[in-house]
């Protein structure tokens, strides 16, 4: 059995008082809540807040990404060891917004996974198609290559923690979710790339996020999808009691 996790994706919104605000509303929301493990993911600037905030509760505190350099002349960039001295243990890697409007490759996205994953942090890795894709019947094609690259000179025994995010870039922040047979389907893909890449013991244990306007009203029904062993929310992790709706779905 795979623990699901549910994981916010803030992207840039809150203030650190806004983050301090939603902490106080939301924890007491999931206080005890054992079923799946929770992880929010804030602006840098807010991070340190969130840490203190989430302290001595079950909810984990993630980033939105990092640099694969230790250290360096990388003007506005944020590396492993800076998150991992705040308290943060997961990190979002190759968002799709990062892709598209940020450079964001998949070597880069492989860069980046090698250096979380010295460092000990989780990474969610996103992959996921555009419209075009999908309706060029590319789907399966590009979700291999992008795990297939991102997974590029990874071992098994080094990439235990991983988790993958299915995120269909047509469904993001749009208000159109996959159905929870689509986003099965997609899984199904990802799970054979990581079988291929890793063998199928590390693949039937690797946790598949699905990601993309995920709601209080579609929780359930993607969470009762045996292949999506988590969500990745932006929109509705934003409000407490929304996000609290999620992760109770
Ligand atoms: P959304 O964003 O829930 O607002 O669609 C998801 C994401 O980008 O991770």
């Amino acid at each position: 059995m795979r623990k699901k996790l549910i994981a916010a994706n803030w992207k840039m919104y809150k203030t650190p008082g806004q983050a301090r605000d939603f902490f106080r509303d939301f924890l007491p929301m999931v206080d005890g809540h054992d079923r799946d493990e929770i992880v929010v993911c804030p602006n840098y600037l807010a991070i340190d807040v969130a840490i203190q905030a989430a302290k001595g509760t079950k909810v984990a505190i993630g980033a939105q990404d990092l640099h694969w350099e230790n250290e360096g002349a990388f003007t506005g960039e944020i590396c492993t060891s800076m998150l991992v001295a705040v308290g943060v243990t997961d990190v979002i890697i190759g968002h799709s917004e990062r892709r598209q409007y940020f450079g964001e490759t998949d070597d880069t996205v492989n860069l980046k996974l090698k250096s979380a994953l010295s460092a000990g942090l989780t990474p969610i890795v996103c992959v996921g198609e555009v419209l075009e894709e999908r309706e060029a019947g590319l789907t399966e094609d590009v979700l291999r290559r992008q795990c297939l690259r991102a997974f590029n000179k990874v071992s098994a025994k080094k990439a235990s923690k991983m988790v993958v995010a299915y995120e269909p870039v047509w469904a993001i922040g749009t208000g159109k979710t996959a159905t929870p047979e689509m986003a099965a389907e997609a899984h199904e893909i990802i799970r054979a790339e990581a079988a291929d890449s890793f063998g199928q013991p590390f693949a039937d244990q690797m946790r598949i996020l699905y990601g993309g306007s995920v709601k209080p009203e579609n929780a359930h029904a993607l969470m009762s999808e045996k292949e999506i062993d988590g969500a990745l929310v932006g929109g509705a992790s934003l409000d407490p009691t929304s996000f609290a709706a999620i992760v109770k779905y």
